[in-house]
């Protein structure tokens, strides 16, 4: 695991569970932020409340990151998957505070997940994307799949799927 990862002044570590209750109300605050010109309101706010929060099952797998600075939470996410199995690894719950936005926070937990991904073997790294991150994504040098559309709350949401070639570590 690679621990203390510093970008400018923002430093990433592993979360704990004491992290949930900050790290909920910045993945919240960030897709209400984020999420207005993309998805329909009725459509962002079931997501929110179904499926956009880190859980304590994400923070024991031991993948799930915190960005901060000087200890305040400026973000968060991580990966999951079985690079050993199948070379696969996939990205979780990447969100930025909006009082952080466009400082690299998201970049850098991104190149985080993806050298630890590298480094436990993948060679692809898979992602479902929002809408609200196809861009973010692909200036982060991950490619556009195809577009698809998931079933959350009971109601479909847009989303793509993204893939990056990883460099072997290690
Ligand atoms: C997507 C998100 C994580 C980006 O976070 P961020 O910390 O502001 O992004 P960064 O500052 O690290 O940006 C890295 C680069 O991507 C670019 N970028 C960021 N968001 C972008 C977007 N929506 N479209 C195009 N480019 C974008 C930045 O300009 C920067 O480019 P640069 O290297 O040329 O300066 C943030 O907007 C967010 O939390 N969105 C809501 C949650 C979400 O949809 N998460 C994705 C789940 S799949």
């Amino acid at each position: 695991m690679i621990e203390g990862m510093s970008t400018r002044h923002i430093v990433i570590r592993p979360a704990d569970r004491t992290d949930l209750p900050a790290l909920n109300r910045l993945i919240r605050s960030s897709y209400e932020a984020y999420g207005p010109p993309f998805y329909a309101a009725r459509t962002l706010a079931g997501a929110i409340d179904a499926v956009m929060r880190a859980t304590p099952a994400i923070i024991a797998s031991g993948r799930f990151y915190v960005a901060e600075d000087d200890r305040r939470v400026l973000g968060c996410g991580g990966w999951g998957g079985t690079p050993l199995l199948n070379g696969a690894a996939d990205l979780r719950q990447v969100a930025t505070a909006p009082s952080a936005a466009g400082r690299g926070v998201g970049a850098a937990i991104v190149a985080h997940c993806e050298a630890e991904a590298a480094f436990a073997g993948a060679r692809d790294f898979d992602c479902v994307s929002t809408l609200i991150a196809e861009g973010f994504y692909a200036r982060l040098g991950f490619r556009h799949l195809r577009f698809t559309s998931l079933t959350v709350a009971g109601q479909p949401f847009a989303a793509v799927l993204m893939r990056k070639r990883l460099t072997p570590q290690g």
